[in-house]
Order: C-alpha cells, then sequence, then structure tokens
C-alpha cells in the first residue's frame, strides 16, 4: 500500500479510530480523509452517498460507532442497534458504490455467544445465545460482517470485519462510572496512592481471567491487514469464507494479576480488597488469534509497556500538575 493512497478513517477521534490515524501517519500515510460526527453524521444516508461520491477514498477504516458501557448498552439498547446498522449500512454501500479497494468493519468481541468455548475462535460466531446485557450492539455489529460477505459475494468486494479484544490507550474514558476495568484500575490506584491509603478497592472476586491489547497495537494490526498482499487479502474475501479476523494479545490474566501489574507502575503499595457484592461476569475471555498470527501480525507492545504508556497518558491529561 503506498504511501499517498487516499484512505477514510471515520471515528478518527474514538480510541480506535485515533489510534488509527496515529498509526497510518506514523507509516508515512498522509493522505487522510477525516471528518467529525459533526461535518458529517454518518446516520444520515444522503451525507454519506455525498461524501464518498466526493472524496472517492480507496481504503476506509471505520471505527465511528455508537458504543458504550453495559449499563448505556441496556438502557438504550433501541439507539445501540439503530445507530450501529444505520452507520454501517450506510458506510458499506456507499464504499461499495464508491468502489472502495478494501474496508475494514470494526467491531467487537461481544458478538461471540455467552457460553463460548475459550479462546473464541472466529468460526464460533451464530453458535449460540449471545449475552443479554450488549445484544443489540452484537446483533448490529453481527450484521455488519453478514453485510461484508454479502458484499463480497454478490459484487466481489474487499470487505471484512475485525474483532478486536478490550482495548485501552491514549484518550480513553477514565470515568469511573462509565469505564472499563483497566482503565478504571489506572485511576484508582493513582488516586490512592496520591491520598497515601493503605488499600484499594476493586470490583469483583479478582478471578476473572481477560485479554487487553493496547489500541495502538490494534491499529497497527489493523494497518498490517489493509496492505496484505493481494493473494492473502483475496483469501479473507473469497466466496465462501468469513470475512472475520480477531484482534487480541492472545494472553489474558486475572484482574487480580492486572491490578498488581497497574499498581506496580503506579507506585501504589498498598494491598487491594476484593467488593465480591460486584458481579464476576464470565470466568474466561479471550481471542483464539491464530488467524491473525497465521496472516503474520503480533502485538508489538507487552502489557506492561503498555500499562506504562497509558498511565503516562492519564497523568498528562488528567494531572498536568502531578
Ligand atoms: N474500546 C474498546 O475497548 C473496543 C474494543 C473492541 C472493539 N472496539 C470497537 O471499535 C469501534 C470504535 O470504538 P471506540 O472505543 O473507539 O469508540 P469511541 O471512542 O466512542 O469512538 C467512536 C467514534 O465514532 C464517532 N461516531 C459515533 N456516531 C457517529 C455518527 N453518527 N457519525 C459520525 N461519527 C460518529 C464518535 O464521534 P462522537 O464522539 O463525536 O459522537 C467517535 O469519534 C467500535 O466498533 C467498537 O466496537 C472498541
Amino acid at each position: 500500500m503506498n504511501g499517498d493512497v487516499k484512505i477514510y478513517v471515520a471515528g478518527h477521534r474514538g480510541l480506535a479510530g485515533s489510534a488509527l490515524v496515529r498509526r497510518l501517519r506514523a507509516k508515512g500515510h498522509e493522505n487522510l480523509v477525516l471528518r467529525t460526527h459533526a461535518e458529517l453524521d454518518l446516520l444520515d444516508p444522503a451525507a454519506v452517498r455525498r461524501f464518498f461520491a466526493a472524496e472517492r477514498p480507496e481504503y476506509v477504516l471505520l471505527a465511528a460507532a455508537k458504543v458504550g458501557g453495559i449499563l448505556a448498552n441496556d438502557t438504550h439498547p433501541a439507539e445501540f442497534i439503530q445507530q450501529n446498522l444505520a452507520i454501517q449500512t450506510n458506510v458499506i454501500h456507499e464504499a461499495w458504490r464508491a468502489g472502495v479497494k478494501r474496508l475494514l468493519l470494526l467491531g467487537s468481541s461481544c458478538i461471540y455467544p455467552r457460553e463460548c468455548p475459550q479462546p473464541m475462535k472466529e468460526e464460533y460466531l451464530l453458535t449460540g445465545p449471545l449475552e443479554s446485557t450488549n445484544r443489540a450492539y452484537a446483533v448490529a455489529k453481527i450484521a455488519g460482517i453478514e453485510m461484508c460477505r454479502s458484499y463480497n459475494r454478490q459484487y466481489g468486494t474487499h470487505f471484512v470485519a475485525v474483532m478486536p479484544t478490550n482495548l485501552f490507550g491514549p484518550g480513553d474514558n477514565y470515568d469511573l462510572e462509565s469505564s472499563h476495568v483497566l482503565p478504571a484500575l489506572i485511576r484508582k490506584a493513582h488516586e490512592a496512592k496520591q491520598r497515601g491509603d493503605k488499600q484499594m478497592l476493586v470490583w469483583g472476586s479478582g478471578n476473572p481471567r481477560r485479554e487487553f491489547l493496547y489500541s495502538d497495537d490494534m491499529a497497527d494490526a489493523c494497518v498490517f491487514l489493509l496492505a496484505l498482499p493481494e493473494e492473502r487479502f483475496a483469501e479473507l474475501v473469497a466466496r465462501d469464507a468469513l470475512p472475520l479476523v480477531n484482534i487480541g494479545a492472545g494472553k489474558d490474566l486475572t484482574i487480580a494479576e492486572l491490578a498488581g501489574l497497574i499498581a506496580e507502575i503506579v507506585g501504589f503499595d498498598g494491598r487491594f480488597v476484593y467488593d465480591t457484592t460486584k458481579p464476576d461476569g464470565t470466568l474466561r475471555k479471550v481471542l483464539d488469534v491464530s488467524r491473525l498470527a497465521a496472516l503474520g501480525w503480533k502485538p508489538q507492545i507487552g502489557l506492561r509497556k503498555a500499562v506504562a504508556l497509558a498511565y503516562e497518558d492519564f497523568v498528562t491529561s488528567h494531572y498536568t500538575s502531578v
């Protein structure tokens, strides 16, 4: 993929989208097409049509989505399914009309069944009931995968859905009410250290195993896929192939181990108290990344280094006076 190809990154201000832009620029791609939500509402089919007709990007990274935590998903399921279906439908359809060469649609691991065998392989899609709290979101993302497959089958497009594991990184959400576990633990450990606390509360038993990937690593994997040689990419989008690729670290750890690592990096030397009145969720959730590994990609940034980078970003953006 040469340096001046025109690439549209949808959702470039989000956690995933901003990492994609950083990675593309680091690789020398300057011909990026970027629109804020205010400049282009992807829910508006006519606006999306005009945009693609005018800009004619050659590659598309679709990282715009209506996303939220368990509470938001559970209380606003109609918005989650309607907006995500609309964004994907508009972008995928207009990308086809505009002759886009390759498109990656970002989804998430919640597409896999609630009781999915671990690690979760791509072919486990649609093999069992989904987790009920984010079913609307998951179904929208599954429809996105099926759209990619259908357009590939009928129109010969090169559209692939990628499913990253839990991400963290620059620009993350550190609001304790709505954040994911890793940024929440960074904030809690930092604040506990500042107050000189002897202990810190961690939700749940600490026993569930989870997988985390630095957003820049996820972006590196996406750019790697986008630039795959034609014959390798063609295998992903072949007529009967499932155009789906997991993006993960390939390793998991317990929440207790994660809390320990974060405390070490932040410099909190108190002890953890586990609040077992809070739910643990599934005991283990980890993606099988052998498909991506077979294509030749593996994460570049280890968890320890990535957490240190995220902590640096947290301090810079939230506590510049510290
Ligand atoms: N974060 C994770 O841990 C994670 C893990 C796996 C997969 N993913 C996937 O990555 C994708 C992006 O997630 P994220 O965490 O980066 O979310 P995010 O930080 O909330 O970013 C989403 C972006 O989409 C934009 N957007 C939303 N609705 C739009 C619309 N109607 N028109 C134009 N732009 C719109 C948002 O702009 P505004 O803020 O201005 O509305 C925002 O810039 C999602 O598909 C998600 O499933 C994320």
